[in-house]
């Protein structure tokens, strides 16, 4: 089967409901942070800090390519959507899915987080409004899985029919 990747806004729980997703499957699970990570023996955070967002757009976009579309779960990173490339890659390639949550929900994930950089010191409006300023991007995905309110087990199993209900129709 064609590769899936798994989009939507940082703390939706992409890694999380992604690992699980890959049991249930039976696929291999990959992640494009850490992938881009191992490559530069730095976190992601560093990265941004020393390299800034354009370099790591673009090892994110290499990193993407590089991954087989065939027969993988990828979890992507939050700001994957902001290349309109990596898009058209997804959703050429493979099953772009995207991961909602109401962005309150997102923001009490996120509140005292330090590890993201684009989260960072940043105020409660502003993470909603890079939020809101995202979803379109991440609309164009074949699959919206709303997973507000959903326990992990039941999230997975959301994506999981939406998958299979995704493989059975022509595309
Ligand atoms: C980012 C999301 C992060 C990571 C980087 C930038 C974003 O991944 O790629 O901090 O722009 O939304 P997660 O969505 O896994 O937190």
């Amino acid at each position: 089967m064609k590769s899936i990747y798994l989009t939507g806004f940082m703390g939706v729980g992409k890694t999380t409901i992604g690992q699980a997703l890959a049991t249930k499957l039976g696929l291999p699970v990959v992640d494009t942070d850490t992938l881009i990570e191992q490559n530069m023996k730095l976190e992601v955070k560093d990265i941004f800090e020393q390299y800034g967002e354009g370099y790591f757009r673009k090892q994110e976009t290499k990193t993407l390519q590089e991954l087989a579309v065939r027969n993988t779960l990828v979890t992507t990173g939050g700001g994957i959507v902001t290349v309109q490339e990596n898009i058209d890659w997804m959703k050429e390639n493979g099953c772009m899915i995207f991961l909602y949550a109401d962005p309150e929900v997102i923001w009490e994930r996120l509140e005292n987080d330090t590890t993201r950089p684009l989260v960072k010191q940043k105020k409660k409006e502003e993470v909603i409004e890079l939020f809101t300023t995202r979803l379109p991007l991440y609309n164009q995905a074949h699959i919206t899985v709303n997973t507000t309110g959903l326990t992990l087990k039941d999230a997975t199993e959301a994506v999981h029919n939406a998958i299979k209900t995704w493989n059975n129709s022509p595309h």
